[in-house]
């Protein structure tokens, strides 16, 4: 995925490359010379740096290599300057009547341009994969929020995606809850089981098996039994998982959010003792004090523990089988994994032990530091977990008050949806704004800010692009703005346009980098340029051919803040 997907670099690279042979004769390394935006716009739309390393297989000054090459060729008309700056930095000066046929060209294609980069190469993303009896709480909304990123940039652009929800659904907690289950509910919680007894179940059990040793026993006796297949065991074990799941798809219905596959740890439980077979057959596994390990001590890692002592299977035993399941499955390019930095360990480990196995799928652990909430942030506190549902309802109830400020005489229903779209999207946009890997300090002013880099901004920044659409189509019946002709004679045009080029490689260096915050930026950056666009320039009071134009542009504008905040999985209404 390292070609440039930017139209517009990559003919001016061209370019620069004939000129390269043109002064120089034909060589391996022309080939990699490589156009990118100039980091400056007051010396250029475009830069090239490869002078510097042409230079040295020259053996010939950078700038006296630089000038050469533009000496070799007449300016192509896409270019109106090609200028050397500094050390032998070439930079490109592009014609307004190129750019505009570029950027044409790319409004023309689907989805603004999003190359196929995947041509149907498979991804797994594990994400989410909240743990069953228990209620989602804040930890999980990152990994939802960041996987679901994610899945949805891979799908455009080309991937085929498979988003799979890797539910906790097994393990020695299912013990304390069984027996906690039957003996601390009475039959009506047992009817309208929740989630929240489930938890509740489960801490009054533990409680008591650490000081009642023959409770433990019973708990302990009750998962042999349900390990067994024992069918009244297996039931209530099943009951837990469909009642958790109903509740985490609550939580995903808000969100947006769905899953190809919940196949949950259980799922692979069968396939435990022939992975770890295989795993012993390599001389891979090895016996320590009663357990099964993995050494790697040349990766630099603790053991890897496969096998408990106890007999029982573990967390990594059941993330190997997982990864040798999907590879006979789905023969995926890579595995994406996403969780918080608390387990970066484990993927590492079990990682270098697929390696070990032969496995050549890339695994990639996309961690994210916890999102820190000041005191007081919320209005419903359950013990010390904070239920993602108490936050989104919290989201929605701040977002509802203040549109009832500005659009009072919007109907009831309607403020209610725009109020969901809007709190859900700025807490969506709250955390894909920042690069994953960095700890976030959540505010309720700043992700509902209007003002500043925010969800709610974005959303009304293409709000207005779309009210300015519509004035138009008033004030100009039956005209399509995509069929306008484009004139980008004036500065901030210029720039709007040149940023718009950019949406195609923003997408896929998101989605390279696992890191949404990448598109998000750009998202940003579109639409500080268009404001400043906007005020300088008048769009429906100008002269009509410079409106027509610039009501094309804006049409752009629009298309690619939907696009762009829909691969992050925020909603964009028309109207607010
Ligand atoms: N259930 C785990 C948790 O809640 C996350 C699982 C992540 N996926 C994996 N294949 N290990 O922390």
């Amino acid at each position: 995925m390292n070609e440039t997907v930017n139209r517009c670099e990559a003919q001016l690279a061209d370019w620069l490359q004939q000129a390269f042979r043109a002064a120089f004769g034909e060589a391996q390394a022309w080939s990699g010379i490589r156009v990118q935006p100039a980091t400056d716009a007051r010396f250029g739309d475009f830069q090239c740096n490869d002078a510097m390393q042409a230079a040295k297989t020259l053996r010939r000054p950078p700038r006296a290599v630089a000038e050469a090459a533009l000496a070799a060729l007449p300016l192509p008309p896409m270019l109106t300057r090609a200028e050397i700056a500094g050390p032998g930095f070439i930079n490109l000066t592009v014609s307004p009547a190129w750019l505009a046929e570029q950027l044409a060209a790319l409004a023309a294609a689907p989805r603004f341009g999003i190359p196929d980069a995947g041509q149907g190469r498979t991804v797994v993303i594990d994400y989410s994969s909240p743990n069953v009896a228990k209620p989602m709480h804040i930890g999980h909304i990152r990994s939802t929020v960041i996987g679901n990123a994610l899945d949805r940039l891979y799908r455009a652009l080309g991937f085929r995606v498979l988003a799979d929800n890797h539910l906790g659904d097994w393990g020695t907690q299912f013990g304390l809850l069984i027996q906690g289950y039957r003996t601390f509910l009475d039959d009506a919680e047992r009817e309208a089981l929740t989630v929240e007894a489930l938890e509740r179940v489960y801490v009054q059990s533990y409680n008591r098996s650490k000081e009642e040793p023959a409770w433990l026993d019973r708990c302990k006796a009750e998962l042999v039994k349900l390990q067994q297949g024992d069918p009244e065991n297996r039931a209530i074990w099943e009951r837990f998982i469909a009642i958790s799941r109903s509740e985490f798809d609550r939580v995903y219905r808000r969100l947006d959010v769905s899953f190809d596959l919940t196949r949950g740890e259980s799922y692979y439980n069968d396939t435990l003792p022939a992975t770890i077979q295989t795993l012993q057959e390599k001389g891979l596994a090895v016996e320590s004090e009663g357990a099964l390990v993995v050494k790697l001590d040349d990766e630099g890692m603790p053991v890897c523990i496969v096998r408990k002592s106890d007999g029982g299977f573990n967390y990594a035993a059941t993330d190997i089988a997982t990864v040798r399941s999907r590879v006979a499955e789905f023969n995926p390019d890579r595995i994406v994994y996403v969780t918080d930095e608390r387990q970066q360990l484990h993927f590492r480990q079990f990682f270098a032990v697929c390696a070990k196995l032969g496995y050549t799928t890339r695994l990639e652990h996309v961690w994210f530091g916890l999102m820190r909430l000041p005191e007081g942030t919320f209005s419903t506190r359950q013990g010390n977990v904070i239920k993602l549902e108490a936050l989104l309802d919290e989201a929605e109830r701040r977002a509802l008050e203040i549109i009832k400020g500005s659009n009072s005489d919007m109907p009831e229903a309607e403020q209610k949806e725009l109020a969901a779209a809007i709190g859900i999207g700025a807490i969506k946009y709250a955390d894909l704004s920042h690069d994953p890997q960095t700890l976030i300090v959540f505010t309720w002013e700043k992700a509902l800010a209007l003002e500043g880099n925010s969800g709610p901004y974005l959303q009304y920044a293409h709000a207005r692009v779309c009210s300015l659409l519509d004035k138009y189509a008033e004030q100009v019946p039956g005209r399509d703005p995509l069929g306008n002709t484009l004139l980008l004679n004036e500065p901030v045009e210029k720039a709007l346009a040149l940023q718009l080029m950019q949406f195609p490689a923003a997408v896929l260096r998101a989605a390279e980098a696992c890191k949404p915050s990448v598109l998000a930026d750009f998202l940003f950056g579109l639409s500080q340029t268009y404001s400043s666009f906007y005020q300088r320039s008048p769009v429906l009071k100008a002269d009509e051919a410079v409106r027509d134009s610039r009501i094309r542009l804006c049409a752009m504008v629009a298309q690619v803040l939907a696009e762009g905040l829909g691969l992050l999985g925020i909603r964009t209404p028309r109207r607010i």
